[in-house]
C-alpha cells in the first residue's frame, strides 16, 4: 500500500494486503483491489456460486467493462442486460423490464445477479436480486467512487417513485462487493468530485486523518490520476461506513450520522431539479450544516472553516444556489423523509472526526431561525 497515514477505526476488521484491502461486514466482504474486475470469476464462484449469471449494467459502463466481467464469469452462462444510464431509470418500470427479461430468458432460483455500475445500477440490480424468485444472490461491482464508498455498502436497495427517491425497496445484503479502483480512470471528473464529497463526509463524521487524506489525494484523483494510493482512500472510507452500518443496521441511531450534510443537501438537490449532482448538493449541505453546528454551540470553533476550505479545495460548490431562497430550502427540509413529526433534525459534527450526540440519538433539533441565519 503506497500511502496510508489514515488509521482505520479501532473496531475495524480489515486486513492489509500489499495493494488491496478487504473489509468485512460480517456476512460479506468488500474487496478493494486494482485489477479485480478481471479476476472476479473466482470471487463470485466462491461467494455466489450459481448456474447462470445476470450482469446488470448501464449504457456507459457496459461497453467499457461488461465483456471483461462476463469473460471472467464464463461468457456461456452469463447474460448482460444494459439499461439506459441515469437516476431517471431507477424505476419500478425498469425493475419490471429486467425481471421480465430474466424470466423470459429462463433464469431461476439458481441464478445470481452481478451489479456492474454506479449507485443507480447497484440499487436497481440489488432490488431485482432482492425480489426475483423471492431473492437471489447479488455481487456488487461498484464503478463510481460514490458507489464504492457508499451505495454498495449497507444492503439498501430500491427504486425511485414519482413521490420521491428510494421510496420502494428492500434490505438485501450482497454476497460480496468488488471494487476495482482502476475503473475510476474512465469516470467523468464531476462524478469523481461528487464521490469525494461523500468521502470527505466520512472523515468529518468519524476520522480526522481520513479527512486529511481525502484533501491531500483528492486533487490528483480529480486530475485523472489513479494510482495505488486510491486503495487506501476507498478502503478507509468503506471502513467508516461499514463500521457505522455494522453497529446500526436499520438506522436506529448511529446510522443517522451518515446523514451529515444531507438534510440541507437533499433539499438543495431537490430544489435544483436534480441539476446538481447528489455529492455537489451534499458538499453545500456540509458547509452549511457545519456552520449551523458551530453557531448552535455544538461544534468546536474552526470546524466550519475547515469543512468549507476542504470543499473549496476539491472544487465542489460551497454556497447555496442563488435562485433558492432560505424559506424554500427550509420548507424542503420538512418534506425530507428523514424529518420526524414536523421537527427538523440534523446530524451535526462536534469537530472534524466526531459527531455530536449519543449512541441512541444523533438527531439534533435546530430552531428554524438559526437555519435561516446560516442560509442568508
Ligand atoms: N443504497 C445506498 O445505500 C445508497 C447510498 C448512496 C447513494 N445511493 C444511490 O446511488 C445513486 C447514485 O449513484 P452514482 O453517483 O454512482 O451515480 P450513477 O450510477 O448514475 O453513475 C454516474 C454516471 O457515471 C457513469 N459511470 C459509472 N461508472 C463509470 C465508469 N467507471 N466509467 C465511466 N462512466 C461511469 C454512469 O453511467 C452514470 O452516467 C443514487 O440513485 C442514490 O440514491 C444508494
Ligand atoms: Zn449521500
Amino acid at each position: 500500500v503506497v500511502s496510508g497515514h489514515a488509521a482505520p477505526p479501532k473496531s475495524s476488521t480489515a486486513r492489509r494486503l500489499t495493494t488491496s484491502r478487504s473489509i468485512s461486514l460480517g456476512t460479506y466482504e468488500v474487496l478493494v483491489a486494482p485489477g479485480a474486475l478481471s479476476s472476479i470469476g473466482e470471487i463470485v464462484a466462491e461467494t455466489a456460486p450459481a448456474h447462470r449469471y445476470t450482469i446488470i449494467t448501464d449504457e456507459h459502463v457496459g461497453p467499457l467493462y461488461a465483456e471483461r466481467v462476463a469473460a471472467a464469469l464464463g461468457a456461456d452462462r452469463t447474460r448482460v442486460y444494459t439499461i439506459p444510464a441515469g437516476e431517471s431509470r431507477k424505476t419500478r418500470e425498469q425493475w419490471a423490464t429486467l425481471t421480465d427479461a430474466m424470466l423470459a430468458d429462463g433464469f431461476g432460483r439458481d441464478g445470481a445477479v452481478v451489479a456492474l455500475g454506479g449507485g443507480v445500477v447497484g440499487d436497481l440490480a440489488g432490488f431485482v436480486a432482492a425480489t426475483f424468485m423471492r431473492g437471489i444472490p447479488v455481487v456488487q461491482v461498484p464503478t463510481t467512487l460514490l458507489a464504492m464508498i457508499d451505495a454498495s455498502v449497507g444492503g439498501k436497495t430500491g427504486v425511485d417513485t414519482p413521490a420521491g427517491k428510494n421510496l420502494v425497496g428492500a434490505f438485501h445484503h450482497p454476497s460480496a462487493v468488488v471494487a476495482d479502483p482502476n475503473v475510476l480512470s474512465t469516470l467523468p471528473r464531476e462524478q469523481v468530485r461528487a464521490g469525494l464529497a461523500e468521502a470527505l463526509k466520512h472523515g468529518v463524521i468519524a476520522d480526522e486523518a481520513h479527512f486529511d487524506q481525502v484533501l491531500s489525494e483528492g486533487p490528483a484523483l480529480l486530475g485523472g490520476s489513479v494510482d495505488d494510493s486510491i486503495v487506501d482512500l476507498v478502503a478507509n472510507s468503506v471502513e467508516i461506513k461499514a463500521d457505522v452500518v455494522r453497529r446500526d443496521e436499520r438506522e436506529g441511531g448511529l446510522r443517522k450520522t451518515l446523514n451529515f450534510g444531507h438534510t440541507l443537501g437533499h433539499a438543495i438537490e431537490a430544489l435544483s431539479g436534480y441539476s446538481l449532482l447528489h455529492g455537489e448538493a451534499v458538499a453545500i449541505g456540509m458547509v452549511l450544516e457545519s456552520e449551523i453546528a458551530e453557531r448552535a454551540g455544538v461544534a468546536s470553533a474552526g470546524t466550519a472553516a475547515r469543512v468549507r476550505a476542504a470543499v473549496e479545495r476539491l472544487t465542489l460548490p460551497h454556497r447555496k444556489p442563488a435562485d433558492q431562497s432560505a424559506e424554500q430550502i427550509l420548507a424542503a427540509t420538512r418534506s425530507d423523509k428523514k424529518a420526524r413529526a414536523g421537527a427538523v433534525e440534523y446530524a451535526l459534527p462536534s469537530r472534524i472526526g466526531a459527531m455530536a450526540g449519543s449512541d441512541t440519538s444523533f438527531g439534533i433539533r435546530v430552531p428554524d431561525d438559526l437555519v435561516r441565519e446560516v442560509l442568508r
